[in-house]
């Protein structure tokens, strides 16, 4: 894209939009500040009880939000409402980005990303590729992923059991299980992960030009490499979920080189930026809370849940937002065509109307999977069952090999608003590793 270009692109999503949030925020107006200020979440069962204080539709001049579980659970199950994240204000400065954006810079949130569209088109692609993700296929890869996990264990021990949990961790489990199921070969694995990083920002709507720019260059240098990999597959087909694609989308009902390359970045960029801000997420929750890890080690049968109660507590993906597509009514009060609505998953998550004492992490909590973490209606996460298989297994082998794990300094969050995780998480494999390494 040329500069010019780019910088109308940045102006419409982010930086009109972001300019009128940093002024609100500063203003101290609360949706902003959830919206855009990562020290909101400095304490987030104040942030998220103030939040939904705000009665079950607040709002101010430029959008609307709502916390409450069953507003947001009936708007994410409302045809009334769309999702497109990268939605302008009004719909012809949606019209003149639209005609901005480079088709070679489109990104995992940009039309035809299935997290972008709406039925018929979103039926269609979404019917494709469901077929990988379903309980019977995500069964089927719960040896590799016990394998994954269990060789990037075998590499920390064999370094003396000092790593980082998210980058030698965390990370690498899910996108080396994404990328096995979609044929990506492993010498690029560490490529995608900086190209994940980097694009993971452009789900926050008051992205700065910088990270706009960094974020860009990342989403193309993905596209390259996932042209050349596509153009390679459709010589020689394999047996994973791209070559499957590619058969699919030579049957009639064809996928087209864009809406391929950009549902795949969708997957690879989905599957792995969330799963491990979940593990990062329920490693912190268990050494804060021993007991219930001690729990967890006797009983294994409980790890399911106590992923749910994690995804509830301190949910990954802290909201999402939806368009109203015409005049309508939530909760009593009108919504004008062409209005947005913050969800806050996160803080429905801990709505005392369907979560006794939801403040209080529990990982026996009956009600747990009542969750809105993967979101709900159409658009609810295509991969939940694959994530929840991965962080059951992550952690299952993680505390099973190393009960003694320990954090050697204190864990940093990462900046981001939307995607919530940890950015570093210094650990000890032992606590004998960390006295040798002080002597
Ligand atoms: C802890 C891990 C995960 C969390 C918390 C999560 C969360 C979400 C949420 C909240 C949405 C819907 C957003 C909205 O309604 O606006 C979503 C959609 C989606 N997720 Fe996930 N996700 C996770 C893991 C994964 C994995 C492992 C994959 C695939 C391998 C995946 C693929 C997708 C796809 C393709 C969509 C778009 C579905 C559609 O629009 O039809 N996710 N996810």
């Amino acid at each position: 894209m040329t500069p010019a270009r780019s910088a109308v692109v940045w102006g419409i999503r982010y930086g009109l939009p972001g300019l009128a949030i940093r002024t609100a925020a500063r203003r101290g107006d609360l949706i902003a500040r959830a919206a855009a200020d990562p020290s909101a979440m400095d304490d987030p069962a104040r942030l998220y009880a103030d939040l939904r204080a705000l009665g079950p539709l607040g709002g101010n001049r430029l959008v609307g939000a709502t916390a409450r579980h069953g507003v947001v659970n009936s708007i994410l199950r409302d045809d009334a409402f769309r999702a497109d994240p990268g939605g302008a204000p009004t719909q012809w400065l949606n019209k003149v980005m639209l005609a901005a954006i480079d088709p070679r810079a489109l990104g995992p949130v940009d039309a035809p990303s299935l997290l972008a569209i709406e039925p018929p088109q979103h039926n269609r692609i979404r019917r494709l590729v469901t077929h990988a993700f379903t309980p019977r296929a995500i069964a089927g890869y719960t040896d590799t992923i016990r394998e994954i996990a269990n060789g990037l264990l075998d590499r920390v021990a064999a370094r003396g059991g000092q790593f980082d949990l998210v980058d030698d961790y965390a990370a690498k489990l899910p996108v080396t299980v994404i990328a096995r199921i979609m044929g990506i070969p492993a010498e690029q694995h560490d490529q995608l992960l900086g190209i994940g990083n980097d694009a993971a920002m452009t789900l926050d709507p008051a992205l700065t030009w910088r990270d706009f720019r960094a974020a860009d260059a990342a989403i193309r240098r993905a596209g390259v490499m996932l042209d050349e990999h596509i153009a390679n597959v459709r010589r020689r087909p394999g047996d994973d979920l791209l070559g499957e694609l590619v058969m699919i989308s030579e049957d009639g009902d064809r996928l087209t080189d864009t809406e391929l390359r950009v549902n795949t970045l969708l997957l690879l960029g989905a599957g792995f930026e969330t799963t491990v801000n979940l593990i990062g997420n329920a490693v912190a929750l268990l050494l804060e809370h021993p007991d219930q890890l001690a729990g967890l080690l006797a009983d294994a049968d409980g790890w399911p849940n106590a992923v749910e109660e994690v995804l509830r507590f301190d949910s990954p993906v802290q909201m999402t937002v939806r368009v109203a597509q015409r005049t309508t009514e939530v909760a009593g009060q009108t919504v004008k065509a062409g209005r947005g609505v913050i969800l806050h998953l996160a803080a429905a998550n801990r709505d005392p109307d369907v979560f006794a004492d939801p403040d209080c992490f529990d990982v026996t909590r009956p009600e747990a999977r009542l969750h809105l973490a993967f979101s709900a209606g159409i658009h609810y996460c295509l991969g939940a069952q694959l994530a929840r298989l991965e962080a059951a297994i992550a952690l299952e082998t993680l505390f099973a090999r190393f009960p003694e794990l320990a954090t050697t300094a204190p864990p940093t969050r990462r900046r981001t608003r939307v995607l919530h995780g940890f950015e570093r998480f210094p650990v000890a494999a032992a606590a004998r590793v960390r006295t040798a390494e002080r002597q």
